[in-house]
């Protein structure tokens, strides 16, 4: 018989552009989502990063996962660059990574969080009330949905 996972204690903490933590969510990010494309982040990139907001969520000393925040126009913010280790998906990281940067955005008064979901990971958002819009589209050359969700006071 498969064990179910264990349980997890996660804390999650926003972390500066440009320090070692930092680095090390890019490099979590290198590996999940731009590797496996065969892409790679370039300094230009990077370095637009840089008034964003980051992100991180850890299991002891381990980054478990990582995300991107991005004020955008009208009250919307922009989540970006969800990713979580190999090793922890499935396991509650994602949702919970979510979560806290949907109260950061709340506090910082945004009203509705958009993003942009790669295909495969479309049922994933649904499940945590975001809803899908407009046409499939491009984007690292996968395809992707845009998709939002109101942010409740
Ligand atoms: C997509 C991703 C962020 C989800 O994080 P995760 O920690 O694995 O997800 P969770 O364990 O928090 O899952 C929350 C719920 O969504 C479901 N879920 C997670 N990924 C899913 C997927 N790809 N398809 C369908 N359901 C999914 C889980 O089963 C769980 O459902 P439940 O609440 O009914 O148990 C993560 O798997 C990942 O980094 N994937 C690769 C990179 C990627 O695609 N990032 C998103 C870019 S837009």
């Amino acid at each position: 018989m498969v064990e179910p996972p264990k349980p997890i204690n996660l804390m999650m903490r926003e972390v500066a552009h440009g320090s070692p933590d930092y680095w090390a969510t890019v490099a979590l990010r290198d590996v999940v989502l731009r590797q496996p494309l065969g892409l790679q982040y370039s300094p230009q990139e990077l370095q637009a990063e840089a008034d964003s907001r980051h992100l991180a969520c850890y299991c002891g000393d381990e980054l478990a996962g990582c995300l991107v925040l991005r004020p955008a126009a009208d009250g919307d913010v922009r989540m970006r660059q969800v990713a979580v280790a190999p090793s922890m998906q499935r396991r509650g990281v994602g949702a919970a990574l979510v979560a806290y940067c949907e109260t950061l955005a709340r506090e910082l008064g945004f009203r509705r969080m958009v993003l942009h979901a790669r295909e495969t990971s479309v049922p994933f958002y649904e499940r945590l009330g975001y809803l899908r819009h407009g046409q499939r589209f491009e984007e690292v050359t996968i395809p992707h949905w845009s998709m939002a969700k109101t942010l409740a006071t």
